[in-house]
């Protein structure tokens, strides 16, 4: 993803998302030089992003073992709404992953609200679980963030 596919992203932002992120805040995520952006086409359409943010320190959650000298933290993933249910979320997931682990990342988590069934159930047959709750992440919705992990393993 660069600056130039922005207003596209916004677009699909708006149309997937209640409460979709600003432009401005697209600028800050595209500038960030440890965030992994990716806009999925087929031909010249935009038909989907994400990306994840790259955490290089040691770390570790209440619900695993171990620590994790990096991880990645999933930032968004959306696919335009007549291409849902076709196998280009799981793709455009797939291609986050593997470079996650090109970039020798070792567990990656997400954010996700409960009332979001479709990308719950997505991140599910994903091999994510729940790992922990955030009360009152979305606020506008006093709804509380289900947070999920996955170890990544070996390529
Ligand atoms: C979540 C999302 C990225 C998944 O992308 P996708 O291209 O639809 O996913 P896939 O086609 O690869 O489907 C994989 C799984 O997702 C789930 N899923 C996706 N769309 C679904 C639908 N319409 N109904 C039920 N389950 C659905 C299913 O578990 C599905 O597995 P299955 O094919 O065995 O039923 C997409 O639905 C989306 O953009 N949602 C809106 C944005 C969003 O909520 N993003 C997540 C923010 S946390």
């Amino acid at each position: 993803m660069t600056e130039k596919d922005i207003d596209t992203v916004l677009s699909i932002e708006k149309r997937v998302f209640k409460h979709p992120w600003s432009r401005e805040y697209f600028h800050l995520i595209v500038s960030d030089m440890h965030n992994y952006m990716l806009t999925l086409r087929t031909g010249a359409d935009i038909i989907g992003y994400g990306g994840y943010h790259l955490l290089r320190n040691r770390t570790s959650f209440l619900s695993t073992r171990h620590q994790y000298d990096s991880m990645i933290h999933l930032i968004n993933i959306a696919i335009v709404p007549q291409k849902q249910h076709s196998g280009f979320g799981t793709f455009l997931m797939n291609t986050l992953i593997n470079k996650a682990r090109a970039n020798t990342a070792e567990y990656c988590y997400l954010e996700v609200r409960p009332s979001n069934d479709r990308a719950f159930s997505f991140y599910r047959k994903r091999g994510f679980s729940i790992i922990g709750v955030i009360e009152n992440y979305y606020p506008q919705e006093c709804e509380n963030a289900l947070v999920m992990g996955m170890e990544l393993g070996p390529s």
